[in-house]
């Protein structure tokens, strides 16, 4: 395979400019760790954080020889800084931080040698986290699974590079699948790729055989963008951010009544513990973006890189070739 550099490679010193999203509950130790070995960098997705689960989970990255790091959702962490620390305590390349405001956290994960990536959904939003001191932007496009906000990657990603200038690395994600989209996101003003739902469907990612199957079988069209998972949960999301997830009886018996599951009783909520204990996918989310049109098998990580970029060197040959006289359609 060709040789791949950039600015994300060189700033974290891995061989392809592949990153895997920092899923709850889903980027775990062992993905994190194979998709470190395979040449990308894998981000363990503590997410909210249970310390219990980021002990276990970062036990695996912990001894990696290569660059490994974790994600952190902001608007939590900021209440509990103590997960901060411990994450730190594993001694993390990087750090990914999101939803959330990132100030308190730049000296401390600065101070524990570690670079800082953000997540950023706007123009705005990117400007203030170079202010902030980010290494590196992730800029994501409401096609993601998961959380996101309202633009969509295409247009976002080159308005936010020409917002912040040609030095700052930017990682693009939202709807990358493929080669493809790895070459879109190269061209888009990228500089490398971050894949959530991808990796989701590969044999290391947390989850049940169940749940990966469901995203073989699982659409776009069939995605939903909602709050009531959160509400039932319990989390308390800032109000523009809601989560992209497949369709089912949960989500099509409450997108629509929000307000009103906010004021539902207690058993809603336990039988929706029940459900995410039990993994019923009828009624608990299956977080997944746009991008599970383009998932048709269940892979080890290092198959999925190793695919990336020999499709992205394809495709961007292809539409090279495309260009060139030769290729002109005479008149
Ligand atoms: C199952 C799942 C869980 C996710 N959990 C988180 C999370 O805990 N924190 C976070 O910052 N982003 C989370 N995301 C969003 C990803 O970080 C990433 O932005 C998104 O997956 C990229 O889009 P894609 O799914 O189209 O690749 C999650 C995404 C998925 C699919």
């Amino acid at each position: 395979m060709s040789q791949f550099q950039s600015r994300i490679t060189s700033l974290l010193g891995i061989r392809y400019p592949i990153i895997l999203a920092p899923m709850g509950g889903v980027s775990g130790g062992e993905l994190a760790a194979a998709v470190s070995e395979a040449g990308g960098l894998g981000l363990v997705g503590a997410s909210y954080g249970d310390p219990e689960w980021m002990k276990r989970e970062l036990g695996h990255v912990a001894g990696l020889e290569c660059p490994w790091g974790v994600g952190l959702v902001m608007f939590t962490v900021a209440k509990r800084f103590d997960l901060l620390d411990l994450a730190l305590s594993f001694r993390p390349d990087v750090v990914a931080l999101s939803f959330g405001d990132p100030a308190p956290f730049i000296e401390p994960i600065r101070n524990a040698g570690a670079r800082i990536l953000i997540q950023v959904h706007n123009i705005k939003q990117a400007r203030d986290a170079v202010a902030a001191g980010a290494d590196a932007l992730i800029v994501q496009g409401a096609e993601a699974g998961g959380h996101s906000w309202k633009r969509a990657t295409l247009p976002l990603a080159p308005a936010v590079r020409d917002a912040v200038g040609p030095a700052m690395p930017i990682i693009v994600a939202g709807g990358i699948a493929d080669g493809r989209g790895m070459a879109a996101a190269l061209t888009l003003g990228g500089d490398a790729a971050m894949l959530g739902t991808r990796f989701f469907a590969t044999s290391e990612a947390l989850g049940s055989p169940d749940i990966k199957r469901r995203l073989i079988e699982g659409h776009a069209e069939e995605t939903v963008r909602t709050r009531a998972f959160d509400i039932v949960r319990g989390i308390d999301w800032p109000p523009q951010y809601s989560g992209r997830a497949l369709e089912n009886e949960f989500s099509r018996m409450w997108v629509a009544r929000e307000a009103e599951l906010s004021m539902a009783s207690d058993a809603v909520r336990t039988a929706y513990a029940d459900a995410v204990r039990n993994d019923d996918l009828h009624i608990r989310a299956v977080w997944a973006g746009e991008a599970v049109d383009m998932i048709n098998s269940i892979q080890p990580a290092r198959t999925v890189i190793d695919d990336l970029m020999r499709e992205a060197e394809a495709s961007l040959a292809l539409a090279l070739r495309s260009f060139a006289p030769e290729a002109a359609i005479p008149a």
